[in-house]
């Protein structure tokens, strides 16, 4: 079996990229707040879908107590999650940041579309870590619990 990113979270973290990449095409002050924005969402992406998604995958195997043997050997990668975290946490501060300016930038320069969309992402990461990162811990809790490692 193979982890794969849920689909509610490939799909959201692509539209956001997408309409992020959109804005970089604004010029002026827009362009170069929604540079720094993709800057640090980059990689934060790609951690959340290195960390954090593999553990969603089995959200609902876990909460529906449908843990199986072979899920197992997931438990090293998940484990990695905790460790993870903080950075992840701190990535978001600085995005929020970032985001602040380019709705700042955007309703200045009447880019009301790429205002709404920094508003999106700072939902985004709001609800991550209000939902989806504990949802995770969670998981990995449930794992350790059901392969007796502590
Ligand atoms: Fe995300
Ligand atoms: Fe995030």
């Amino acid at each position: 079996m193979e982890l794969t990113v849920p689909q509610s979270i490939q799909t959201e973290h692509q539209e956001l990229h997408r309409e992020l990449a959109g804005a970089l095409k604004a010029g002026g002050h827009t362009g170069e707040c929604a540079r720094a924005v993709m800057k640090v969402i980059q990689p934060h992406m790609a951690r959340e879908e290195e960390y954090v998604a593999p553990a969603l995958a089995l959200l609902s195997a876990a909460a529906e107590n449908r843990l199986t043997d072979d899920m197992a050997v997931f438990l090293p990668r998940i484990a990695l999650l905790r460790g993870e975290l903080p950075r992840m946490r701190r990535e978001h501060a600085t995005m929020v940041e970032a985001l602040r300016e380019l709705m700042r930038a955007a309703t200045e320069e009447r880019h009301a579309g790429i205002a709404r969309v920094a508003q999106r992402l700072v939902a985004h990461a709001q609800e991550e870590e209000e939902i989806l990162y504990p949802a995770a811990i969670l998981v990995g809790e449930a794992l350790k619990q059901r392969f007796g490692k502590t």
